[in-house]
């Protein structure tokens, strides 16, 4: 099958287009046929070599974190799928191979693609939509009322966790530049701020709910905007001792991460709030939860570009820039 893969860690040079062996599916498992893939900042970071501590042995590796396809195999086991199902995926990270033409993806992780999206706007969905998900609803608990600031609402996340936000009552309010005021305005978000014109400092307070998409200075001025009890969920800081437990790490590592964690701790405590650290995970159940915000249409995907398979370096240089607005999607195999 055709694929995008790396024999070695790098920047572009190292991603090849190819022929690779076709996996069968497990246990438990779907072979998907592969009909579009979501590109994330993720994917340039497995690139450069930078999640490996998580993903070891992995190489050669086939790129590529979602996927929207149809199951085209089922592995002994599988109950909720069958041959002929269209279904949509964040993959397991230590099983990744989107950008290719066939995928394994585990029963667990799946959910049926809503009936009215196309594969290549279903493809954009799960990371990015789990991952606000977890944020504002597992880590925080985001509710009809609550204030929540998202920072960068035009990017993959903040565009579907604006909605998210949304769909459950909450008032939005969200940082992008003054070329996205009109489309986070039109995704139903409640006060915009123009990162390079205002400090959102200056704009909204009282947060019960921050998304930090960030990390770095905008996360430390953050936490002087939270509510007494509220919640700052960060997708961009450093991993604590849950993510070293997940992934089996050393444990001296996970104390090294909780202690690299001291001062956003404290800046929580001081604020009288909570400081959560996200590495999200695959979840086909969420997933489902998600699908039916989609078939509402209380939750649309927002899409950037669209690359064929044979581009894929070049949109993951595209996605590399941080300026997307909304998702890059490769389109694996055009719509008849
Ligand atoms: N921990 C996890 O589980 C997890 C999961 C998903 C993502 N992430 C991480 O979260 C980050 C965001 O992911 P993403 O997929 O949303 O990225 P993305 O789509 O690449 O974000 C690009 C968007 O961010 C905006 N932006 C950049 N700097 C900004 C700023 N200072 N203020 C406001 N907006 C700004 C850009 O708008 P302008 O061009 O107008 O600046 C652009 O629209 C990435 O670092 C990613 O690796 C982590």
């Amino acid at each position: 099958m055709k694929a995008i893969y790396i024999r070695r860690y790098g920047n572009n040079q190292v991603v090849e287009y190819g022929e690779r062996p076709k996996s069968q599916p497990g246990n438990g498992q779907l072979l998907v046929q592969v009909h579009a893939a979501g590109v994330n900042p993720v994917d340039f970071k497995i690139r450069d070599g930078k999640a490996k501590l998580i993903m070891p042995g992995a190489l050669p590796l086939v790129l590529g974190n979602e996927l929207s396809g149809v199951v085209v195999q089922t592995g002994a086991g599988v109950s909720r799928f069958k041959v002929g199902d269209a279904v949509f995926a964040r993959m397991d990270i230590q099983k990744i191979g989107a950008f290719a033409e066939y995928a394994v993806v585990d029963e667990g992780d799946a959910a049926f693609k809503p009936a009215n999206l196309s594969h290549v706007q279903a493809a954009a969905v799960p990371l990015a939509a789990l991952t606000a998900w977890q944020a504002l609803f597992e880590k925080a608990d985001l509710k009809a009322g609550h204030t929540v600031l998202i920072h960068a609402g035009s990017g993959g996340v903040g565009t579907l966790a604006i909605q998210l936000a949304k769909s459950v009552g909450a008032v939005v309010a969200t940082t992008v530049g003054a070329r996205n005021v009109d489309l986070v305005r039109s995704l139903g978000a409640d006060i915009v701020i123009d990162y390079a014109r205002a400090r959102f400092e200056d704009c909204v307070r009282d947060c019960d709910v921050i998304l930090d998409t960030q990390g770095g200075a905008i996360q430390q001025r953050s936490f002087s905007l939270l509510k007494r009890g509220g919640t700052l969920v960060t997708i961009n800081g450093m991993p604590d001792r849950a993510f070293a437990q997940r992934f089996k790490l050393n444990p001296l590592l996970g104390w090294m991460f909780h202690l690299a964690n001291s001062k956003p701790r404290r800046l929580a405590q001081a604020a009288g709030g909570r400081y959560e650290y996200l590495f999200m995970h695959p979840s086909g159940e969420q997933l489902t939860q998600i699908a039916r915000l989609l078939e509402s249409g209380a939750v649309k995907p927002v899409i950037d570009r669209v690359f064929p398979l044979a581009q894929t370096a070049e949109a993951l240089a595209y996605s590399g820039t941080g300026r997307a607005t909304g998702k890059v999607v490769i389109e694996v195999r055009p719509a008849a």
